[in-house]
């Protein structure tokens, strides 16, 4: 087995595929998956189970401090307003320094990991040896929200989502600290026009070029 361990970064915005493909990289590459997303979401849950201010950098880094790893739920956590509530707490960056060391253990235990988010290529991870951009249109990430918010709620409209997105795009992106960007050697794939399929194998055949022989 190597000594070194194999890092694949994965970033980009909200609804743009990066999850799947990096759960797909994760199984066929025999690496560990961190969704980083849950990390923040985790703050933001706890933030707001105590009614706390979500802009206040302070109580954010506490709750970012006392979190415990080992108890997320993915499913509670894929809430909408959690997802809000996690990209308001990212901006502060007590609280992504709060993050970062467990983040960087998770990826270099062996044999490696996948890990996705905003800033893994660029301050995270930033010598992992493949590191993805995963984007989408606003409109084509809206659509593929708007199907699976339709399956709990009828009523949700796609305007409403999209806005929301359009937001959270700008919050995510535009804050000073650790924004979501692209990092200089990360490969960009656009899933706008792309099935599943077709964006894992584009990611399984680059991840594989930069595997040692
Ligand atoms: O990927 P997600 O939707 O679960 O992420 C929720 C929010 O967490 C996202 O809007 C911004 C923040 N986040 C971050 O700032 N950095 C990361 N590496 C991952 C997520």
């Amino acid at each position: 087995m190597a000594d070194t361990p194999f890092i694949i970064a994965v970033d980009g915005p909200a609804a743009s595929g990066k999850g799947t493909v990096s759960k797909l990289l994760a199984d066929h590459f025999g690496l560990r998956h961190l969704d980083t997303g849950l990390l923040y979401r985790a703050v933001g849950a706890a933030m707001l189970e105590r009614n706390g201010n979500l802009d206040d950098p302070a109580a954010s880094e506490g709750v970012a401090h006392a979190l415990d790893l080992t108890t997320l739920d993915p499913d509670h956590l894929a809430q909408h307003h959690i997802g809000e509530a996690a990209s308001k707490v990212a901006v502060h960056p007590p609280v992504r320094s709060a993050l970062l060391q467990a983040q960087r253990d998770f990826a270099s235990t062996l044999p490696g990991a996948v890990l996705d988010g905003r800033d893994i290529g660029t301050v995270v991870c930033p010598d992992a040896q493949a590191k993805l951009f995963i984007t989408a249109s606003l409109e084509a990430r809206a659509g593929r929200r708007h199907a699976q918010a339709v399956r709990k709620d009828p009523s949700v409209s796609l305007d409403a989502i999209q806005a929301d997105l359009a937001k959270r795009d700008e919050r995510d992106a535009g804050r000073a600290n650790a924004p979501l960007a692209r990092a200089d050697d990360a490969l960009l794939l656009d899933t706008t026009n792309l099935g599943i399929d077709a964006a894992f194998e584009a990611a399984r055949a680059f991840v594989a070029s930069r595997m040692p022989t």
